[in-house]
This record gives structure tokens, sequence and C-alpha cells, in this order.
């Protein structure tokens, strides 16, 4: 039976025929709701709080009945038996045959969670235990390099889940960093054409400088080219053995010992995690080591029981009450029923940076999928088209389109709100206070249109705002590494919530692999080897194309 058969889903079509029409400065007109014994506004009807968080999702175009509504659907699609799949361990990764356990690394070390008869929130804390040893050492100084100077510097090489994660939190956690006389420097290498890697190794010393080849599979071949170039770079530099360089200046993370064992990383450089680790979940894993590294161990412990709390919300809190569960729902309201199928995600604060291309990776991959449980082809639209910037930056970019564009956007305003210590007028408070009145007014413009600025409504159309596209506000009270992990868990769920409504495995990725197959077929001609198959004419074209370009260039050089 398909989600579209269910009785809710009907009765969502049905209400979206009238709320299709209705306007967000409508809405805010009739605000207040008499079935309460005291009138409530909007906002404190569709706003819900939770342990520092507050998302207000008053500003999307829902009433009551549409809340209510939801959450039929959510009991007709058995969220709650999903819930307790997921976090019980389940095989809910049906493809792939193995649990999704993210969950699992983050739980305190007096819990227990069998797999297979064996408690592997023991193995998540022994795993922490060796990280936090390697955390001590390389934070103290005391983790040398071939010369004997301590390392000052680290560079993560990863792609995808092994990168924008630790990517991502070592910008948001800046202000977490303790003082310490061993100051580090954390950089970052994911892309496969070399030009990240070449750039950062010609300002890098080789004597201080520590790798992390972050891989779940340890068969990427974007990291695994970028990790030979920096040891073809080491061994240039420094005239030492593979071997020697390999337990200085190495530490491999990785779901597989064996592969690390290849590559030549020693054993007690290794740093494990698991295969019911999905890749874009994993920084909660070892995978998180940069992070670790630039925070602290304390610091990342507290991102851990951020997750960790947020988890606990997830699995106990009622619908309406359910941070995860609001935020889910609401998205399936507006892009299976008022079919809007782009998503913003504008942070309001220049540390979350990377958080737009973080859950790109997370809920795209997730839940970018055009087939259900069962393996059937769907007839209904799954994970909308994701994007985002810094908040402010994106006022001079691409709000236009979403002012007076002709497509319809939900947009994500999320912003902590304290920083910088208060209200004094110190400058950066002062701009502080001034990106909090930005976020405000563009989500105020976007929902009321027009009727947010008095008189508007007479200006010629070039200067008018229709307004009604719906947002959610998440507000935080500062930006700490517990908040932090707080709101990363919080669009996990929501990711999952949203698969568990689409019947789809949000755990799987298959879509991402004939590319790299494809690749490795296309790699021939590009270097003088026979190709196996023709290819279409555009792409022999392109390839002539290359060629040619290449061939004059060796002409040129000689
Ligand atoms: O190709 C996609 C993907 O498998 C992502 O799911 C993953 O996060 C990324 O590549 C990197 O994979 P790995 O950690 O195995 O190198």
């Amino acid at each position: 039976m398909s989600v579209k058969d269910l009785p809710a889903w009907e009765a969502l079509k049905e209400h979206a025929n009238s709320m299709q029409t209705t306007h967000l400065r409508d809405l805010f007109l009739q605000d207040s709701y008499t079935d309460k014994p005291e009138p409530t506004s909007r906002f404190e009807t569709f706003s819900v709080s939770h342990d520092g968080l507050l998302l207000d999702f008053s500003k999307q175009r829902i009433t009551q009945k549409t809340v209510s509504l939801l959450k039929d659907l959510s009991q007709d699609c058995q969220l709650d038996q999903w819930k307790e799949r997921l976090f019980s361990g389940d095989k809910i990764n049906t493809s792939e045959n193995r649990p999704a356990l993210h969950t699992a690394l983050r739980q305190p070390y007096y819990n227990q969670l069998l797999l297979d008869e064996h408690n592997i929130v023991a193995d998540v804390h022994a795993n922490l235990a060796h990280m936090s040893s390697m955390v001590g050492r390389i934070r103290a100084g005391q983790w040398r390099g071939y010369s004997g100077l301590p390392i000052d510097t680290i560079v993560n090489i990863g792609v995808g889940g092994s990168d924008l994660g630790p990517l991502m939190a070592c910008n948001a956690l800046i202000d977490a960093q303790p003082e310490t006389s061993h100051q580090l420097k954390v950089h970052f290498v994911s892309s496969m054409d070399g030009s990240q890697i070449a750039n950062l190794l010609n300002q890098l010393s080789p004597a201080t400088t520590l790798f992390i080849i972050s891989s779940k599979s340890f068969t990427t071949i974007d990291t695994l080219s970028n990790a030979n170039t920096a040891r073809q770079w080491l061994k240039s530099a420094s005239g030492v053995k593979d071997d020697l360089l390999n337990r200085r200046h190495f530490i491999g993370v990785s779901a597989s010992a064996d592969k690390m064992d290849l590559w030549g990383i020693p054993k007690n450089s290794q740093l494990n995690f698991w295969d019911w680790t999905g890749g874009r979940y994993s920084m909660w894993s070892a995978i998180g080591l940069p992070i670790a590294l630039h925070i602290g161990m304390a610091a990342f412990k507290e991102m851990l029981s951020g997750a960790h709390a947020m988890d606990e919300h997830f699995k106990h809190a009622p619908f309406e009450k359910n941070l995860p569960v609001q935020l889910g729902m609401i998205g399936i309201w507006n892009i299976n029923f008022l079919n809007i199928h782009a998503h913003a995600i504008l942070p309001y604060d220049g540390r979350l940076s990377h958080l737009p291309a973080y859950l790109e990776q997370l809920e795209m991959e997730s839940n970018g999928k055009n087939v259900n449980r069962q393996g059937n082809v769907i007839d209904y639209h799954t994970c909308p088209i994701l994007w985002g910037e810094i908040g402010p930056n994106a006022q001079h970019a691409f709000y236009q389109l979403l002012h007076q564009g002709t497509e319809s956007v939900m947009c994500d305003f999320i912003a902590p709100a304290r920083r910088y210590g208060g209200f004094d007028s110190t400058e950066l408070e002062q701009q502080h206070q001034l990106s909090l009145a930005n976020c405000l007014a563009q989500s105020r413009l976007l929902a009321l249109g027009d009727a947010a600025i008095a008189g508007n409504d007479t200006a010629p159309t070039h200067k008018r705002y229709r307004g009604n596209q719906p947002s959610t506000t998440l507000l935080f009270n500062e930006l700490t590494p517990f908040s932090f992990g707080q709101l990363i868990a919080l669009y996990e769920h929501k990711v999952f919530v949203q698969s568990v409504i689409w019947d789809i495995n949000p755990f799987d990725q298959w879509g991402v692999e004939l590319g790299k197959k494809m690749a490795t077929d296309l790699l021939k001609p590009l270097t003088n080897e026979q190709s196996s198959s023709p290819f279409d004419s555009s792409t022999e074209g392109l390839l002539c194309a290359i060629l040619s370009q290449q061939r004059q260039s060796e002409q040129e050089s000689h």
C-alpha cells in the first residue's frame, strides 16, 4: 500500500485545496485561537521550546487542522514504531542489511545497546578513550614529526561525510577552543582535482604537519589521491622512508582496518568505526577527530551530550512538542501538499557557514530517492532541492528570487539569541543585533509581503512583495558544543521522520555509485589506455577537445 492510499494523506490533500489559496498575511490576521480557554497568538500556538531551542513555525502556511492531520499521517505511517526500530538497532538499512546506529555513538557509557549480543556502547567508549589519548598527546605537543619537532598542524583528508561534518563543526565551535600553550591549526582538504591540497602544502611545514586520512570505506579515490600527494610531499621534503612518515605523520580513520593496514597506517595510529555508522551520520564517531583536536576532548563530549539529549527528546516527546517531528512533518506538508520543492537554509551566524553544505548531503543523500522500501518506484515527491548560505550574505545574492521570483521556497532561519556576551555597545555586539534584526525582518517580509510595510501595496509592481513564502525560525540561546550537537541531531531526526512518511530507506546512497564506476572507464582514454566502450557523441566530442588541448600545450612546452 502506498502512503497516498492512507486516509490521512487524502484528508491532507483536501485540506491543502483551501490552504493553497490562503495567504500567511491572512493567517496572521486571524491571530487568535479561541478554542483554547485563553485566546493564544499564532506564535504561541505554533512554536515549541525545548532545552534552550525555540522552533517557531508560525510563519508556515498551517492551521491547527493541518497539525492535527499531520499527526494522523504520522500515526498511519507508524512513526513511533519506526523510531523504536531506529534506536534499538533493527536492520532498517535493508539494502545494505544493517542498522543505522549513529545514536549509539552519543550514548553515555553506562547505557547498554546489544547488537548481535554485543554491547556496542562499550565499544564506542573504548574507541573514545583511544581517540582521547591521541588528542591528549597531540594537543600537549607530545606527538612529534620525523625530525622530532612537535606537530602543530593537522590536515584532514576526506570527502562527503568524512569532511563536511568536522569542517562545519570546527568553524561553528571556534569560540569553544580552550586556551593552551600549544596551539594547533586544523585544515581540511577534500577536492579530487588537487587544487586545495596543492595550495595548502605550499604554506605548510612538512616536519610539523600531521594528516588524518578519513574515509569510512578507505577506497574513495578523491581521498586516496590526496593522501598519496601528501605522502609524496613529505617524502620529497624530508628524504625520510615511508615507514617513519606513516608512523609520525598519518592517522587513519575508517571502518576498514584492513585497508588502512594496506595503505601503511600503523595499527596504533588507526581509529575505527563501524559499518552501522552511515558516512553522513559519522561526525560523532572517530571521524570527529579533527573536531576533538580543535576544541579538546571535553568539548567534543559536550557536543555528543547535546546530540544525545536531542535523541532522548525525539524518542519521548509527544507529537506536538517534538522538535524533529514538527520540523519533518511541516516539510512533508510543504513538499507533498503545498507543492514546494525548494528549501533554503539560512544561518544568521557566520560560524555556521558550512551548515548548508552539511545539510545538502544529510538531506539530499538520505532522502533523494524515488524508490520505496519495497523497491517500487514512487509517484510522490521526496527530498526537495536544498541549498543555502549565511543569511545576511544571501540577502545580497539570491533573496531577490525568494522575494520576487516565481518559485515557492521554504526557508529555515537559524540564529543564536546571544553572542559576544550581552547588550553592551561594543561594535561586535552591535553587529550581532544587526544580524538578528535582519533575520527577523526577512522572515517577516517573506511571510507577509507588502502587508509588512505600510503603504507598499500602492508601489509599482516591480517594487511589490507578494509574500506567502513559508519559513521556520530556529533560535537557540548560544552556539556551544552542546547546542550545536542538539542542532545537528535535530536535523538528522527530521530527515528520518520524512523518510518514514515517504517509505524510503534514508541510510543508503546507491545513486552515487554508477558515476564513480563510469569515471574509471573515462580515465582510460585520458591516460592513454584503450577504453572498453564507445561513449555518446557529446562525451566523445568533449574527450577529443580535452586531448587536443592537452597535446597542444605539450607541444608548446617543448
Ligand atoms: O560517494 C558518496 C559517499 O560514499 C558518501 O556517502 C560518503 O560520505 C563519501 O562518499 C565519502 O566516503 P568515505 O568516507 O568512504 O571515503
